[in-house]
């Protein structure tokens, strides 16, 4: 069993995008070996669903998110064994979080597993810029590569 946390700033967007995507992607292929959940480096939102231009953006692409959106905490980081960080602060507040060298060395970009986004590239925060239908194609993206990564044993 593999088990990934997608983190963002609210856990209401970007997060949640993920999660759903590759909840998606695993039930397509029938596959019960890796376990999603998200979170958020701040609690702005604890408790909220996913924002609506998002739930509405991942079903136009028959992808349903789900959750509530709860904070990043440190047992976080004996729970799963990668956490995905969105963008350059959250990846920050994540090695700031992480209790151990062992830890840290669970904190990645998610575009990193995408092999055509440039290297340290963000997946943009549409919370007051819009951009939804681009930002649940980048998730899609790099949760591809993401599960071609667990698949090829480097997580
Ligand atoms: P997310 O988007 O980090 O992708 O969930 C945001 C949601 C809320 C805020 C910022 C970004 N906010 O400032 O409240």
């Amino acid at each position: 069993m593999t088990r990934v946390c997608f983190v963002c700033l609210g856990n209401i967007c970007r997060s949640p995008t993920a999660e759903g995507v590759m909840r998606h992607l695993l039930e397509e292929l029938g596959r019960t070996d890796v376990e999603v959940d998200s979170a958020g480096t701040s609690a702005y939102h604890t408790g909220e669903p996913p924002d609506r231009r998002s739930t509405e953006a991942a079903a136009a692409h028959g992808v349903r998110l789900q959750g509530r959106s709860r904070p990043v905490v440190e047992a976080d980081f004996d729970r799963f064994d990668v956490l995905v960080a969105m963008d350059h602060a959250n990846r920050r507040a994540l090695l700031d979080l992480a209790p151990t060298d062992e830890a840290r060395q669970k904190v990645r970009l998610l575009r990193s597993y995408d092999p055509e986004s440039p290297s340290e590239a963000e997946v943009p925060d549409p919370y007051y810029e819009d951009g939804f239908d681009d930002v649940f194609q980048i998730c899609r993206r790099g949760c591809e590569g993401l599960l071609a990564s667990i698949d090829a044993g480097r997580g």
